[in-house]
């Protein structure tokens, strides 16, 4: 059992956000929308899932908003970082999510949300020309510049704490460098020689753990997944996690390769391209980014299926993920699968998905969810990686040597679980009583 108190969410949570285009204003928008009463968080396991606590007869189903200490929407406050000097509103107009008809609505609160200027390096993201940036004569200044928008932030809207997520372009695809990005003194010292290899993407995530600041990264670029950085976390005993919203295909990905495997099915080979006409799509043409994007979604086939346990059925197959720009779809993106699979006797069938999805409309109501929880991750003096919440993420962060989850199914259970672990109820094992979770 837990023994740790949790503190009560009083006051007002500020959320910052490094990168205000089509997720982060749409993420916005639509909290705006729900905590005025004029539409519902669909998507949104914290504000519409229920969760199964006691077993058998003494059982009740309550909702994970009740059950959880969690900040309230109506005490969350806005603010970011964009390399374009748009406010919400126009940035939400350009994203082309949301129609006008809706985001009109909380017109106001959007206009009123101006971006502070942004770290920003063309060299990691090929495609886009930064023109709202800050300039400095090093690193560890921009660093700083980003430390006062967030102190001066939570002066002026009187917040009590503050969480940081990255809803920010893709950057180019980086290892870790010995060096700069192994150690915490190696990463300062990086930051005060200005060290090219130091994305902008650190600098904020550096920012955010140093001022005690949970940090979540939406993107598959490295950034916060580097040991100079989960040092900090754990110096500043900050919980901090990533990477790279899970939506779109890799959900379903996620939803139907663990299905087939559960009955034994083989998969000779996973076919997935895409369509996509936002400025994300933008980005990812260019190589370098894309790179960073095709790691992440292939890494999930490997560990669902776990090919060295079940060779005959997994070993050989061929997994390959195009991204294709273009721009009339904009954010309304189709994603095709084509899945040769087998099964008696090795009798070849195939399934062929077309995913008419929204990409923004499936990954705001994810940020939503982390925001709340790695604030209560906090108040739970919990610190560091929080795998608990890899069902959010398509390449969830993982400590070295370790092999990260992406089953949905085992990710929704271990998150549950935890919820009760937080809240000292017992895990639910499914025995005993017909269950439910
Ligand atoms: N939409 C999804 O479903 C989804 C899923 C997984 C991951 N992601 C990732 O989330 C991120 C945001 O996606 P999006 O569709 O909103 O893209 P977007 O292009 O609409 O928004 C990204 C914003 O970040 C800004 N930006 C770039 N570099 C910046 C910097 N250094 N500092 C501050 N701002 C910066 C850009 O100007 C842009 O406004 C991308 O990295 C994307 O790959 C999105």
């Amino acid at each position: 059992m837990k023994t740790t108190e949790i503190k009560p969410s009083t006051g007002k949570l500020g959320i910052v956000i490094p990168g205000l285009g089509a997720v982060g204003t749409t993420f916005i928008a639509g909290v705006l929308l729900v905590r005025k009463g004029l539409n519902i968080p669909v998507g949104s396991l914290t504000q519409m899932g229920k969760i199964r606590i006691g077993q058998g007869s003494l059982s009740k189903d309550l909702m994970i908003k009740d059950f959880l200490p969690l900040a309230g929407l109506d005490d969350l406050e806005f603010g970011g970082w964009d390399i374009f000097e748009e406010s919400a509103y126009e940035a939400a107009a350009h994203a082309s999510v949301l129609k006008k008809e809706d985001f009109e609505l909380v017109k106001d609160e959007l206009m009123a949300i101006k971006p502070w200027k942004a770290v920003f390096n063309k060299n990691y993201v090929k495609k886009l020309d930064g023109v709202w940036v800050k300039k400095a004569p090093t690193y560890w200044d921009l660093v700083q510049m980003l430390k006062d928008d967030i102190n001066n932030f939570k002066k002026e809207k009187n917040l009590s704490r503050v969480v940081m997520i990255w809803c920010g372009s893709t950057e180019i695809f980086q290892e870790v460098i010995p060096g700069v990005h192994d150690t915490l003194e190696n990463f300062e010292k990086g930051l005060k020689e200005s060290n090219p290899k130091i994305a902008p993407s650190m600098m904020y995530a550096y920012a955010a753990l140093d001022l005690g600041i949970p940090y979540a990264n939406g993107a598959p670029n490295l950034c916060n997944s580097i040991p100079a950085l989960w040092e900090l976390a754990d110096k500043r005993k900050v919980p901090m996690c990533g990477s790279d919203f899970k939506t779109g295909q890799t959900l379903m990905k996620t939803i139907i390769a663990p299905g087939l495997k559960a009955r034994m099915i083989g998969i000779a080979g996973w076919f997935s391209t895409n369509i996509l006409g936002n400025r994300d799509g933008e980005v990812l043409d260019d190589p370098e980014s894309f790179k960073t994007k095709e790691v992440s979604k292939l890494s999930v086939l490997d560990e669902i299926l776990q090919p060295d346990l079940y060779p005959e059925l997994y070993k050989d197959f061929y997994h390959k993920v195009t991204i294709n720009y273009y721009p009339p779809r904009g954010d309304n993106k189709e994603g095709w699968d084509n899945i040769d699979i087998f099964g008696w006797l090795g009798y070849p069938m195939q399934i062929k998905i077309d995913f008419l999805c929204r990409d923004s409309i499936l990954a705001a109501p994810i940020v939503l969810d982390l925001v709340l929880l790695l604030d209560l991750s906090q108040r739970a003096s919990l610190f560091g990686n929080q795998d608990w919440l890899s069902f959010y993420w398509k390449s969830p962060q993982h400590a070295p040597g370790e092999k990260p989850q992406h089953d949905l199914f085992i990710q929704l259970i271990k998150l549950k679980n935890t919820m009760r672990w937080l809240m000292n109820e017992a895990p639910n094992t499914f025995l005993g009583d017909i269950s439910f979770d």
